[in-house]
């Protein structure tokens, strides 16, 4: 059955949702029933048509055209295997046809400065920030673009936990950081679609007003419990956590906020580059 801005919408948010008052382009289809895969085909990722994404990619929009976004293709099986050993929870790190690392990259407008003899810094929380607003861009543009022609994505932040590993194999210099690593594949199965919190909560008219969250943060939970809901098994760390009678999105999500696992790469860009003054 072919899908519908109805359907397409509620599969998106689970509920009902104020009808858009505009025709449903199949770019828009697209990108409303986009999922995460995880699960590839042994089929390869032609380089003729990585390139071509790439090159799609790079048209994305880039903070005052500084273009700080680096893409490295991890073409050497070695490397890809030393990496994907700290994540054998993760098996599509090893196992995806294809695997590419987003970077930020703040050094490129420093040598570009020096060569035009006005050598500076560009190691600031605002370079931070613009070169991982760029990389992230280049990011989602690549995954729109991929999955137009059929194939899978899996961003993978995790390499940011073992930064010793990364910058050694990719040879990363100071001002040039990871965002994500990217599995892509042409997906053995259909996966599924992530539910959003619900429009009321993320979309603001004139003013930020967050008063009504509690209340539509227990409908979402439920919403997405009923669709998909999670094991005993599945609970967070309950031996520091206990075992909640209703599990939801909500508590998943505070079980793995309250344990962050972003030290190790805030200490790394620390020591390779940024000031963050
Ligand atoms: C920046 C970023 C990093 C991510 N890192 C990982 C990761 O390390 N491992 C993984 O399996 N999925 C990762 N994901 C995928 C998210 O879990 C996924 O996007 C989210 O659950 C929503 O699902 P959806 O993309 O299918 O809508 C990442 C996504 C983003 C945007």
């Amino acid at each position: 059955m072919e899908a519908t801005l109805q359907s397409l919408l509620a599969d998106r948010f689970g509920e009902t949702v104020a009808r858009a008052d505009a025709p449903l382009t199949p770019m828009l289809a697209r990108i409303l029933a986009r999922r995460t895969q995880r699960n590839y085909t042994a089929d390869p990722v032609p380089d003729g048509l990585l390139d071509l994404l790439l090159f799609s990619a790079l048209s994305a929009s880039s903070k005052s055209d500084f273009q700080q976004a680096s893409v490295i293709k991890l073409k050497d099986a070695g490397k890809r295997a030393r990496i994907a050993a700290h994540f054998p929870t993760m098996p599509w790190i090893a196992n995806a046809p294809a695997f590419l690392v987003f970077c930020g990259d703040a050094r490129r407008l420093e040598r570009i400065s020096t060569l035009r003899g006005h050598p500076q810094e560009n190691r600031g929380i605002d370079a931070f920030l613009n070169a991982s607003v760029d990389a992230a861009l280049v990011l989602q543009t690549f995954i729109l673009a991929a999955e137009s022609v059929g194939l899978g994505c899996c961003p993978i932040s995790v390499v940011r936990n073992h930064m010793t590993t990364i910058a050694a194999e990719l040879a990363l210099p100071d001002g040039v950081f990871p965002v994500a690593g990217l599995c892509l594949g042409y997906p053995s199965g259909k996966g599924h679609i992530s539910m959003r919190l619900p429009p009321a909560t993320t979309i603001h008219t004139d003013t930020y007003d967050d008063s009504g969250l509690a209340q539509q943060i227990d409908a979402y939970d439920r919403r997405r419990d009923a669709r998909h809901a999670m094991t005993r098994e599945q609970q967070r760390n309950p031996a520091l956590f206990g075992y909640a009678e209703f599990y939801g999105w909500s508590e998943d999500k505070a079980r793995q906020a309250a344990q962050p696992e972003g030290a190790s790469f805030a200490e790394y860009v620390k020591g390779h580059g940024f000031s963050f003054v």
